[in-house]
Formats: C-alpha cells, structure tokens, sequence
C-alpha cells in the first residue's frame, strides 16, 4: 500500500478546529501535512494582513502534539518567486460576486493562487477545509475542477466555544467584551433556523441585520442562500436546502460564521 498524504492548508494562529482537521486527517491518511502562510494575495485589507496574528511557537507545539508529521512553512518569496502580483484569473464565475466575493475583491483569486501552488508543491490525496468557511470550500472545489487538481476535498464541520462564536485565528485579537458580544452572531444564526418557514425570507433577514446593529455590530450582510450552490433566497419554497451566512464587524474585527438550516 502506498502512502496517502493528507494537508491541512493554514495561516497559522492554531486553534482547535485546525487540530481537529489535523486529526480527522490523520484518521484517513498515513502522512499528514500542515502549511502554515499568512498569504498576503488574499487579503483585500492591508490592516487585516498586518493584524493577522502570528503564533508560530505555539503553533509547532500544537501541531507536534497532535502528531502532525510534516509542517510546511514557506517564506513569501518561496511561494511567489516572481513577485506577488496575481498572474492569471481563476473564472471562479458567480461565486466571486456575492457574499464574501463582493465583500472582498480579489480574496479568492488570492485564496485559489496560494491553493493551487500548494497543492503543485504537496502532492495530497485528501484536502482538509473547515465549514467556517463555506464559501472558501466551494470556491476551492472550483479551482480544482478548473485546474484538474484530483484532491479530494474534505469539508468538516465548524468547532464552536462553549457560547457557539466560530473558532477562528481573528478571535484572538478580540478584546474581553467584544469576546463577550461575539456569541451573538451565532445566536443570530439559530434565530433564523429556528424562525425560517416557506415564502418571503427577506423579512427574517432584515430583522436578524438590525438586531445585530443594534447590538453594536457592523454586519457586511445576513443572508440566506442555497446551499449547494449558494444562489441567495429570498423566496423559499420550503424544499431547497438552505445555509445562512453571516459576516459583521465586532469593533475591528471581521467574523464570518454560517449554519446550514436542514
Ligand atoms: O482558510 C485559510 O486559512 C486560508 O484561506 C487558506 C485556505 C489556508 C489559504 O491561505
């Protein structure tokens, strides 16, 4: 039997849910791989990239604990050679135009060329992506049909703290009472789980959008979208399975967080 190769693509700030990527990676594959790349083509926000935090000596703890066995960790240069500039476009169609797309120009080009290069350097038979990021999933998936990369992609679920708020690396630059506010993005989300019925859903929409301005956030958008493809609903027929996404600014912060309603 050969060796199967399993990656675990990052930017580091290690924190639960890369662990348990890492382990549910281990559990199908005989090698498992972690990239850590704070990718600066992806960042559409210069603030966003010079606050990205960094961990890296926590992070090689992590990963020796969870028993990862190879840790790739390349510099700028290595992986943009001939300058950082995007060459080329991935027609990534209407996936780049809504929700995070719209949000955030030229993010997933960013995403699909830094990708694309690590899959070209780790050859991986499974690639190991958390629902957090829902769209970024499908936008891969994308890419890879694109590119005719033969990885499967993974896609496991969402870790939660104990108050349901999204494991992710930007929770780290919370202060304790936005940490505090931050469950509310979640609660927003089982609100409309809880409240969605057939017919026009813009109204739970609103409601949700407005609740969390009120409540000191800047929401980019509260949506409702098809789930396998991310069409936006407004009108449900009750059948079409369904996710809501939400992104909003707690102070600095941008989270992004979705459920899937089925
Ligand atoms: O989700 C992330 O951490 C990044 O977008 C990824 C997939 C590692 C690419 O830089």
């Amino acid at each position: 039997m050969g060796v199967s190769i399993g990656f675990v693509p990052t930017m580091g700030a290690l924190h639960q849910g890369h662990i348990s990527l890492l382990e549910t990676a281990k559990k199908n594959c005989s090698l498992v791989v972690c990239s850590i790349f704070v990718n600066p083509t992806q960042f559409n926000d210069k603030a966003d990239f010079d606050n990205y935090p960094v961990t890296i000596e926590s992070d090689i703890d992590k990963l020796e604990r969870a028993g990862c066995d190879v840790l790739f960790l390349p510099t700028v240069t290595e992986m943009y050679p001939q300058g950082e500039t995007v060459n080329g476009k991935y027609n990534l169609g209407y996936l780049e135009t809504v929700l995070e797309g719209k949000y955030r120009p030229g993010h997933f080009q960013g995403v699909c060329q830094v990708v694309h290069r690590l899959l070209n350097i780790i050859p991986a038979n499974n690639l190991y992506l958390g629902q957090k990021d829902y769209q970024q999933c499908m936008v891969i998936k994308k890419m890879m049909q694109l590119t005719k990369i033969n990885t499967n992609v993974i896609i496991c679920p969402t870790l939660r703290e104990d108050d349901g708020l999204a494991m992710s690396s930007r929770n780290m630059r919370l202060n304790e009472t936005e940490r505090k506010k931050s469950a509310a993005i979640f609660e927003a989300l089982s609100f409309i789980k809880k409240n969605i019925v057939p017919g026009d859903i813009n109204p739970l929409k609103k409601q949700v959008f407005l609740r969390l301005a009120e409540n000191g956030f800047k929401p980019d958008y509260v949506e409702i979208a098809s789930a396998d493809n991310l069409s936006i609903i407004d009108e449900w027929d009750g059948k079409i399975k369904l996710v809501a996404l939400i992104a909003a600014f707690n102070g600095k912060v941008r989270l992004i967080d979705n459920l899937l309603l089925q």
